[in-house]
Order: structure tokens, then sequence, then C-alpha cells
């Protein structure tokens, strides 16, 4: 399976990333942790990305075709991958086909979209930033990320639909009711009912 994830920030992609990588033994490709470890490590890329994270904004393209590409270079990407936070723009969007097929590898399976309503979101990275003080789960950086989101990424949704790839599933509710719902539509789409 080769697939992405969207989602406005908090709308659980990491979460359900992270258990849908295990169902179908696959990787988790983050782009967001990767950024938040280069800047924990203070790599050049770190340095060139922090600014604009920290402001909610998106990182510059290059940066995060770098390391995904670096990422699908590597063996365990070879049978399929889940990418979390990239494509975020229909640039990246393009680049991704390009890559794919300049690689040998097959075309995206599928673009899992989970549909979280905005106050929801707001509620659910302001109660991480207690727990885990990730520096833009402030309130004016997460509405930042939201516009973002709408004006970046959500055109996203109709470039996969175009493609018929788009699985859009509810992500309010249990993770775990989320998460059986997701497979639910996976597993129907692959066998053409979607
Ligand atoms: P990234 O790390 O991708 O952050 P994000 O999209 O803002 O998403 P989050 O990680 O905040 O949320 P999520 O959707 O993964 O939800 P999660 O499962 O964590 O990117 C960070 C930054 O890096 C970007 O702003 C940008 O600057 C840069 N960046 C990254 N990729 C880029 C790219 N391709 N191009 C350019 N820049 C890029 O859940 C959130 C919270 O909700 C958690 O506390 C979780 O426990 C909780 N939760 C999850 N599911 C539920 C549920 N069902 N009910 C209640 N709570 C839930």
């Amino acid at each position: 399976m080769r697939m992405v994830l969207l989602g406005a920030p908090g709308s659980g992609k990491g979460t359900q990333g992270e258990k849908l990588a295990a169902e179908l033994a696959v990787p988790r490709i983050s782009t967001g942790d990767a950024l938040r470890a280069a800047v924990r490590s203070d790599t050049t890329l770190g340095r060139q990305a922090r600014a604009a994270m920290e402001a909610g904004d998106l990182v510059a393209d290059e940066l995060v075709v770098g390391i995904v590409e670096e990422r699908l270079a590597q063996a365990d990407a070879a049978a399929g991958f889940i990418l979390d936070g990239f494509p975020r723009n229909v640039a990246q969007a393009r680049i991704l086909d390009e890559m794919l097929a300049r690689r040998g590898m097959p075309p995206l399976d599928t673009a899992l979209h989970l549909d979280v309503p905005d106050e929801e979101i707001v509620k659910r990275l302001l109660a991480r930033a207690g727990d885990q003080g990730r520096s833009d789960d402030r309130e004016e950086v997460i509405r930042c990320r939201i516009r973002v989101y709408n004006a970046e990424t959500r055109p996203l949704l109709a470039y996969y639909q175009m493609q018929r790839k788009l699985i859009s599933v509810p992500g309010v509710g249990a993770v775990e009711d989320v998460f059986r719902f997701a497979l639910m539509a996976l597993r129907l789409s692959e066998c053409g009912f979607a």
C-alpha cells in the first residue's frame, strides 16, 4: 500500500498513521517528525526549517522533498509506505508523482483524508500543548496552521479526487473507531467499492 495521509493539523494523521503502518506492515514517513528531529539536533536542515515551523507556515518545498526522496530510497519503503504530512501543496504532490515514476516505483494507491472540524482541532492541539509543549501548539500559531492548511493543502483533496484516489473518513470520535472505519474504507476501495 502506497498512501498519503491528508488532514488539517491535529486531525490525527500521526495517531492513525502509526496504527495503519503497523496494521499494513509499511513504514510511516512523517516530514513533521523529521523536521522536528532536525530542529532538535540543530542541523543545517533544522536551522533552515525552524522559523517557518514556529510561525505555522510551510517549510520550503525543496527541504521536504529532500527528506522524502532520501527516505523513499530506503529498502523498507520499496513495498509500500504511508506519507504523513507530505505532500502539503499541489507542487509537492506533482513532485511526488514524478519522483515515484522516476524511481521506478508504482504510483500512489490512495490519499486518505481525515475530516475534522476546526474547533475540534483547536481543542485537541491546545490540550496537547499542555501535555507536550510543542512550540507550534500555541493558539495563534494553530489558527495560522489551519489557514495554511485551507489555502495550500486542502486543494489536494480535488487533486486526488481527480486521480480517483481520495478516500475521506470522519476523524472525530474514539481513536480506535476512526482507525476501524479508515481500515474498512481502505479495504473497500481495494476491492473497488469506494
Ligand atoms: P506536522 O508534524 O505534519 O504537523 P501537523 O500537520 O500540524 O499535524 P500534527 O502533528 O499537529 O497533527 P496530526 O494530524 O498528526 O494529529 P495527531 O495524531 O498528532 O508538521 C509540522 C510543521 O512542519 C508544519 O506546520 C510545517 O511547518 C512543517 N512541515 C511538515 N511537513 C511539511 C511539508 N510537507 N511541507 C512544508 N512544511 C512541512 O493528533 C493531534 C492531537 O490530537 C494529539 O494530542 C492526539 O492524541 C489527539 N487525537 C488524535 N486523534 C484523536 C481523536 N480521535 N480524538 C481525540 N483526540 C485525538
